[in-house]
C-alpha cells in the first residue's frame, strides 16, 4: 500500500503543471536571471496572500527575517524576544544580525504567550510567530514587531511593523527552492529591506556605489517566482482541501488526543494535535504506512547552538508541547481514503 506522506511536492506541482513550465521556460529564455518582471508579479501577488501593501522578494525565509529586523533598527547587542519553541531560523535570524534571541514561553497554541512577554525585561523588538497558520497577537507598546509568517500564507495574521515569510517548498505557497518576501505596509521600510538585499547599492545595477549601508544578497530568484505564480492558481483550492480534511480529523481523533486549536481563518497549513503518548502513537502511525512529523521535538533554549547566546526564560507550556505536538498529513493530495486511513491507525 502506498504510504501517506507528509509532503507531496510533484504532486502539488502537478496540479499546475502547465501554467508553472510554461512561465519557468519563459523566464530561461528571456535570459533575465535576477530580478525581472516575474519577480515583480510575485512581488505583487505576495501583497495579495499576505494583505500588506509591499513585498519584497528575497533570498530565504530567515533572510527575510534578518532583513526585516534590520530595517526596524534592530542590530548587534539588541535584545529580541521570540517564542521558546518554533523553528530554529526564527532565533537564528536574530543571531546572524548580532541580536540576541530572548526566548519567551508560548500558549496552549505554541504561540508566543503576551502575559509572559510582559513580565521580561523589556525587549528591543519582539517577533511573534504565526505557527501552524493562527494568528499571534502578544506584542508590546512602543516596541517594534517583526512578524513571522513563514507557515501563514493566506491565513489572517496581524502585521507589525514589518513580516517576513518563507517560500521553502513545504510551505503551502512555495518557490522551486529557497525563498522569501520581506512585507510591510510602509513604503520606506520595504524599500530598505530591498536596498540592504541588493548590496545595499543604490540602484539595481551592480556597479552603482554603495549608499552607506552594508548590505548583503538576498534576492528572490525568477525561477521561484514563475514557480510562485503557477502555484498562487492553485492555493484557494488547496486550502479548502486541506480545511476539509482538517475538519474530518477533528471529528475522528480518538479519546486522549486533542487537536491544537485553530483560528477561523486558519486554512491548515500544518495539522497538529496533542498526545502524551506522542512517540507511540507515531511509530503505529508508522508502522501503518503513515507518515507524520513533530513540529518541534526541542524547545529553542535546548539548542545546543543558542548556549551562552540567548537569554532565557521559564518556558514550562513550551517544554511541555515539544514532547506532545504531533503533525499529520493534510496536504491536497490526501483523498478521503488516506485520512481515514490515517485516522484508523491513530486508534488504539
Ligand atoms: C516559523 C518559521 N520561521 C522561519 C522559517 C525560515 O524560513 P527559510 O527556511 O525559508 O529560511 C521557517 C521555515 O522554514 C519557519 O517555519
Amino acid at each position: 500500500m502506498q504510504p501517506v506522506r507528509m509532503v507531496d511536492l510533484q504532486g502539488r506541482h502537478l496540479q499546475a503543471a502547465d501554467a508553472t513550465e510554461a512561465l519557468i521556460l519563459d523566464v530561461l529564455r528571456s535570459g533575465r536571471w535576477v530580478g525581472g518582471p516575474v519577480v515583480e508579479e510575485a512581488e505583487r501577488a505576495a501583497t495579495e496572500v499576505f494583505g500588506r501593501r509591499h513585498a519584497v522578494g528575497v533570498a530565504s525565509g530567515t533572510d527575510a527575517l534578518a532583513l526585516a529586523l534590520q530595517v526596524v533598527g534592530i542590530g548587534p547587542g539588541a535584545r529580541v524576544a521570540v517564542p521558546a519553541l518554533t523553528f530554529f531560523a526564527t532565533a537564528g535570524a536574530v543571531c546572524a544580525i548580532g541580536a540576541v534571541p530572548v526566548l519567551v514561553d508560548v500558549d496552549e497554541r505554541c504561540l508566543l504567550d503576551a502575559a509572559a512577554l510582559g513580565a521580561i525585561p523589556r525587549p528591543d523588538a519582539v517577533v511573534p510567530v504565526h505557527l501552524f497558520g493562527n494568528a499571534c497577537h502578544a506584542r508590546l507598546p512602543g516596541v517594534p514587531t517583526v512578524d513571522d509568517a513563514a507557515q501563514a500564507a493566506g491565513c489572517p495574521t496581524p502585521g507589525g511593523a514589518v513580516t517576513a515569510t518563507s517560500t521553502y517548498p513545504t510551505k503551502v505557497w512555495s518557490g522551486a527552492g529557497d525563498g522569501g518576501f520581506v512585507l510591510s505596509d510602509d513604503a520606506e521600510l520595504a524599500r530598505r529591506a530591498r536596498h540592504l538585499g541588493n548590496h545595499g547599492l543604490a540602484g539595481e545595477h551592480v556597479h552603482t556605489s554603495a549608499s552607506g549601508h552594508v548590505g548583503r544578497n538576498s534576492r528572490l530568484d525568477p525561477v521561484s517566482a514563475a514557480m510562485l505564480l503557477g502555484q498562487r492558481t492553485t492555493l484557494a483550492a488547496r486550502a479548502d482541501r486541506r480545511r476539509a480534511i482538517a475538519a474530518r480529523y477533528d471529528a475522528g481523533l480518538p479519546a486522549g488526543m486533542v487537536a491544537l486549536e485553530r483560528d477561523p481563518g486558519n486554512t491548515a497549513p500544518v495539522y497538529c494535535l496533542l498526545t502524551p503518548e506522542r512517540d507511540a502513537v507515531r511509530e503505529r502511525l508508522a508502522r501503518a504506512g503513515v507518515e507524520s512529523a513533530v513540529y518541534y521535538p526541542r524547545p529553542l533554549h535546548a539548542q545546543q547552538a543558542l548556549e551562552g547566546r540567548a537569554e532565557v526564560h521559564a518556558t514550562p507550556m513550551a517544554d511541555r508541547l515539544s514532547g506532545e505536538l504531533l503533525a499529520l498529513p493534510v496536504h491536497a493530495g490526501v483523498d478521503d481514503r488516506a485520512v481515514e486511513r490515517v485516522l484508523g491507525a491513530l486508534q488504539w
